[in-house]
Parts: C-alpha cells; sequence; structure tokens
C-alpha cells in the first residue's frame, strides 16, 4: 500500500506539523507552497530543490527518492540488482492480510448472462483463473460524484489508485490466454494505471474518445477525450475484428471532410479503418436515452465497437462495474455470455432489460452504417448530387485503365509491323 505523505515523511516531518514545515522553508528557500505541492502531489523536487533539500536534512538524494517511491529505471535496474538481499528484507511485509468477504447476491439470470449484486472483489476472488475472454472496466474516477451506491468517490490519489491496482490484478489472473482487457477512464489516472498493466500484459492502444465531459476551466485545457486503454494477455489478441468505418460526410453538403486526391479509386469500398482517435461515440447526457440519474452510463455505440472488436459470439465478457448495465445490455444483444456485478442498487439494471426491445433498434441502427464507406443515405445523395462514389471512380479507373491497355496493344502492334518490314 502506498505511503501518506511520502515528502514529508522522507524528510522526518509530520504533515500537519506547520511550524516544521516553515522551518524547512526559511533554511532552504522553497516556499511552503511548493513543498506541500511535492507532498500532496508525491513529485520529486527538482534537482535545485534536491540539493537543498537534501544538505538542510542531511539526506542522500538517492534515499529520498526511494523513500517516495519515485523510482527512475536506473534505479530499479539498481534494486533489481539486489533483489535477493531486498527480497529477504521486506517479504515478512508484503504478505497479503486476510480480507473479509461478502458473497455477492445473484440478481438477474438471463439467456446469456448473470448479474450480481456487491463488491467486484468479491465476486473475482471465487473466480476460476483464464476463464473470461474479454474484460472491461469503468470504475468511479474520484471525482467526488454522488453515486446511488453511496461509494467514497474522493479518495487519497494513492488509496484509489491502490484500489485500481487491486481489482485490475483479479482482472488479470481471470483473463484467458490471448483475451484482451479495456479500461475506461480520465487520461490522468490511466497515465497511471498503464504504467501498471504494462508490466503485465501486452499493450495494444490508448484509444482516445474524443467526449467534452466537464466545462472548460480557466488556465487548462478544455478536457475533450477519455482514455480507453486496450491490452491483451500474452502477445497478440486471439480476437481482433474492428468494424471499418464510413467517410467522415458534413451533412448539409454531403461533401466528404478530408481531401483524398488521386486515391480515391484506391479507398477500401467496405470503410476506412478505424484509429486510435474516436470522434463518433456520443455521450449519453439526454434523459430520453439515459437509464440512470446521475452518474455517468457509457453509449451503446462504444461497448458494441468493443465487443465486436475484441469478442465472438459465445464468448465470455467480464465487467466489474455495472453502473445502469451497458456492458452487460450489449453483451446479451451481440449473444455473448457476460458476468457482470454492481455495488450499489441494480433496479435501473433489472429495468433495462425488460426493455431491451428498444435498445436492440438502436445498435441495429449502429451496425447498418458501418462496414461500407458511405452510408445508404449518404451513397443516395452524393449520386443525386453527381458527387464521386466508389462505384464512380472505380468506373473511371477501368475506363482509364482500358485506355492504357488498348494504347500498349497498338504500340506493340506497330512495333511487330516494323520488325517484319525490317526482316523482308
Ligand atoms: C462509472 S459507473 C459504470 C457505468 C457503466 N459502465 C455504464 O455504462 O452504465 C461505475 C459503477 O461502479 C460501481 N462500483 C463502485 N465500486 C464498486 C465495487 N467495488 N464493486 C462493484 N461495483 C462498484 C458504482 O456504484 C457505479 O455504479
Amino acid at each position: 500500500m502506498s505511503v501518506a505523505h511520502p515528502f514529508f515523511k522522507a524528510l522526518g516531518i509530520k504533515s500537519y506539523d506547520l511550524a516544521a514545515i516553515k522551518q524547512l522553508a526559511s533554511e532552504t528557500g522553497i516556499s511552503v507552497e511548493r513543498l506541500k505541492y511535492y507532498d500532496k502531489n508525491k513529485i520529486l523536487p527538482s534537482d535545485t530543490d534536491v540539493d537543498k533539500i537534501c544538505s538542510v536534512i542531511n539526506i542522500h538524494p538517492l534515499k529520498l527518492k526511494l523513500l517516495m517511491g519515485c523510482l527512475d529505471r536506473k534505479t530499479i535496474a539498481a534494486i533489481q540488482n539486489k533483489a535477493e538481499e531486498i527480497y529477504e528484507i521486506i517479504k515478512s511485509d508484503s504478505q497479503s492480510s486476510p480480507t473479509s468477504t461478502t458473497t455477492p447476491r445473484l440478481m438477474l439470470t438471463t439467456d446469456y448472462g448473470h448479474l450480481y449484486q456487491g463488491d467486484c472483489l468479491d465476486l473475482m476472488r471465487d473466480m476460476e483463473a483464464e476463464s473470461v475472454d474479454l474484460v472491461f472496466a469503468d470504475p468511479p474516477f474520484n471525482l467526488n460524484k454522488k453515486y446511488p451506491s453511496k461509494i467514497d468517490d474522493s479518495l487519497k490519489s494513492s488509496d484509489y489508485l491502490d484500489w485500481c491496482e487491486l481489482w485490475l490484478n483479479e482482472c488479470i489472473r481471470i483473463l484467458k490466454p490471448a483475451g484482451s482487457l479495456f479500461l475506461w477512464n480520465l487520461p490522468k489516472w490511466n497515465s497511471y494505471l498503464s504504467e501498471f498493466l504494462n508490466n503485465r500484459l501486452t499493450f495494444r492502444h490508448w484509444i482516445s474518445v474524443d467526449i467534452k465531459y466537464r466545462f472548460p476551466i480557466a488556465g487548462r485545457l478544455y478536457p475533450s477525450h477519455y482514455s480507453l486503454l486496450y491490452y491483451c494477455k500474452g502477445e497478440k489478441p486471439k480476437t481482433f475484428h474492428p468494424d471499418r468505418l464510413p467517410l467522415e460526410i458534413c451533412s448539409n453538403c454531403y461533401q466528404e471532410l478530408h481531401d483524398y486526391g488521386g486515391y480515391k479509386h484506391k479507398m477500401n469500398p467496405k470503410g476506412v479503418n478505424l484509429t486510435d482517435v474516436w470522434y463518433d461515440i456520443p455521450p449519453v447526457r439526454h434523459k430520453r436515452y439515459k437509464q440512470r440519474e446521475g452518474a455517468n452510463e457509457l453509449s451503446i455505440k462504444l461497448m458494441d465497437r468493443i465487443i465486436e472488436m475484441a469478442s465472438n459470439q459465445g464468448d465470455l465478457i467480464f465487467d466489474p462495474f455495472g453502473g445502469a448495465g451497458t456492458t452487460y445490455v450489449v453483451a446479451e444483444m451481440k449473444r455473448r455470455h457476460w458476468l457482470g456485478i454492481e455495488i450499489g442498487p441494480v433496479d435501473d439494471i433489472l429495468r433495462r432489460f425488460q426493455t431491451l426491445d428498444q435498445e436492440r433498434d438502436y445498435l441495429k441502427q449502429i451496425q447498418e452504417n458501418y462496414n461500407c464507406l458511405f452510408t445508404d443515405k449518404t451513397l443516395k445523395v452524393r449520386t443525386e448530387k453527381g458527387i464521386w462514389t466508389s462505384e464512380s471512380v472505380n468506373k473511371k479507373a477501368d475506363n482509364c485503365e482500358n485506355t492504357r491497355i488498348k494504347h500498349q496493344n497498338k504500340t506493340l502492334a506497330i512495333q511487330t509491323e516494323l520488325d517484319l518490314f525490317r526482316h523482308q
């Protein structure tokens, strides 16, 4: 578990001892605010500040790094070289303490899945190792949101990350070899969690999903993307079939938004490759589409894309954070087995499963617009307006090719005639 106030603790100062902090500030010439900033954010002081602090406190910079847990690659390599000795010293500390568990309650069984109510850690601890094909996790973001479950969503950063590592470890254990794991979170948290995952799974992508989720804040960039981390267990995922998307088209004039110049006829009529920046995922804000008040709920379109890309019909999908149950309803509609759990009330999920038909229509609409360069509607309007389509550019390209071949044949015939003439 992370150490609280690692900076002040390393210097032998109590975080609430303002007099001691002020004294350190006056002896080093570093402001109290900056010292508190290093402590609060677990930031290693800048080189000049480290020199001042280390000479006043009489501590070696390497020891400060170790005490703060801010390890660079060189320090990690040094620790690896001394692993035997270190292991002997710390082995008793790392034994996990027994945790009390409560058995989750089964709340719903459907054709494809089971929904439990309880703590995801309690469920996962009882799950068989390497039994799940796809894990998708959308945990609370520690933004002090009020969830119906009344969970504490305002933990200390280090406690939040410790908790995430705990359940991620379980997710990794239950994931099948070559299975995939997706983690949805704010870029800030995923920048830490990717470091943890990079040592355990194979990194595939950091997908940026362009959704504005807060109001602009003075002095900051407008936060406008979520991070979707994509990993697989082992070298390659066993399933990878991303959807292809239609060209981006202006909704007024129906011209394409990007210029494809002379490459139009080379474009795959099945659509453009999916990139790692997703612009087309709608936020679920409107009351009509929202399944539950307050806490965030993901779009069916997002879950459809992930499930389509990284699973097959009949696979088992696990999502440890139920919320409004978006993963589960999409898995059900796409005929994937699923296992889910929510710590708070599950009424919204249960209600949602009773009205699946509306969601089925929406899912159908989404799928109809994939894997083609133009949707039916776009194709119709572009043809009417005389704007190029795959068919028209390919016809033109075929005509050019035919003319080229005709020209080549004619040249050959003349050449043969000339040769014959010379030999006569
Ligand atoms: C961000 S929401 C998930 C939303 C979901 N992806 C959707 O689209 O509807 C996170 C959910 O995790 C639940 N949760 C938090 N801690 C949990 C835990 N330890 N075990 C199970 N669920 C938990 C919260 O109550 C909340 O409903």
